[in-house]
């Protein structure tokens, strides 16, 4: 009996590990005997028809890539009905009965509304290097982003500790503070700005005073670029103000944050979901995202996908106190 078919896109913002998730549900769509075929440029491509035959051939030698082969988009006609219709026409019309869906929580979002209009069955793995959704522990990309992050800001380092300079760092995040956070740490900053602990500048200040007059001091803030201060530029402003002999310098990461080679970590969790999208198809699991809680594979219905905000609790504002001074 011939299995149903299986289309694949991704979605929204790229990010290292994309391609990963593409060949594992790939070859493992090969290895179960369904028929894959790849949808360009995420919602924007459905709409357009532009369907392309895949097999295990396709996606060699791209685990090592950044971006996505398939290209993505953020779609703004999909939200129009007009143009789901259209949409779902094009499902039909090469055959489809499951879409592998690799997005963050607004293209989930988006497939929900797909999945009940128009039958389909959806099967999600989340991607986002702002690790802003639920349904897993961490999303494919932002171990690399975190990485790449972490690495710009220690070479910054060397310039602010060479020239006794205060550097603010904006990094990615959206509205969230997980890439700030966790980047702060691991670069020992003396500051760091998220969303979540609206604005603690007393403690940044607290840390100034307390290197001011140490010789070799060096300052990094990592600001999230969602914090309601405004960005790095905006909190430079309240700090030369505040300290006019301190030379400062900002540096806004920007999306060399999103490019590049994935990480071991973000190729593995990406293969991880890739194969377990597949596996829920063959499972008859219906409208789910596959995502790892406590190491495990766990199917979360879409509907219960949503946008998640960091929890900031007493033992982490302990750690950053202890570690920045
Ligand atoms: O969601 C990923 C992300 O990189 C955010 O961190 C950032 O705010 C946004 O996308 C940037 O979007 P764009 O690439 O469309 O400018």
């Amino acid at each position: 009996m011939n299995k149903p078919n299986i289309a694949i896109m991704t979605s929204g913002g790229d990010v290292p590990g994309l391609n990963a998730a593409i060949r594992a549900a790939v070859r493992t769509a090969a290895y179960y005997q369904y028929k894959i075929v790849g949808i360009e440029k995420g919602y924007e491509g459905l709409i357009d028809d532009a369907f392309i035959p895949l097999h295990s051939g396709s996606v060699s030698n791209i685990i090592n890539k950044g971006g996505t082969f398939l290209q993505s988009s953020r779609s703004e006609r999909f939200k129009d009905e007009k143009y789901r219709k259209v949409a779902y026409q094009n499902l039909k019309k090469n055959n489809i009965e499951h879409l592998i869906l690799i997005g963050g929580d607004g293209s989930m979002k988006g497939a929900q509304v797909l999945a009940s209009e128009s039958g389909i069955n959806v099967i999600g793995i989340p991607k986002t290097i702002d690790n802003d959704i639920s349904g897993t522990d961490f999303s494919i990309g932002f171990d690399t982003a975190t990485n790449i992050a972490m690495e710009a800001i220690d070479r910054i380092r060397d310039t602010a500790t060479s020239h006794h300079r205060l550097f603010f760092v904006e990094v990615m995040g959206r509205n969230a503070g997980y890439i700030a956070l966790e980047v702060g740490i691991a670069t020992g900053a003396e500051g760091i700005i998220i969303p979540e602990t609206h604005r603690d500048l007393q403690l940044l200040y607290e840390n100034i005073e307390h290197k001011k007059n140490w010789k070799n001091s060096s300052y990094i803030v990592v600001v999230a670029e969602g914090d309601e201060i405004g960005g790095a530029y905006h909190l430079e402003k309240t700090i030369q103000q505040k300290y006019p002999d301190i030379y400062t310098g900002v540096s806004i990461l920007g999306h060399i944050q999103r490019g590049g080679s994935p990480s071991c970590r973000d190729r593995t969790l990406a293969t991880k979901l890739g194969i377990a999208a597949v596996e829920a198809i063959q499972s008859e699991k219906r409208n789910v995202m596959a995502g790892i809680i406590h190491e495990k594979i766990q199917y979360t219905p879409l509907e219960q996908i949503a946008n998640r905000s960091l929890d900031i609790n007493e033992n982490t504002i302990k750690i950053l106190k202890i570690l920045s001074k």
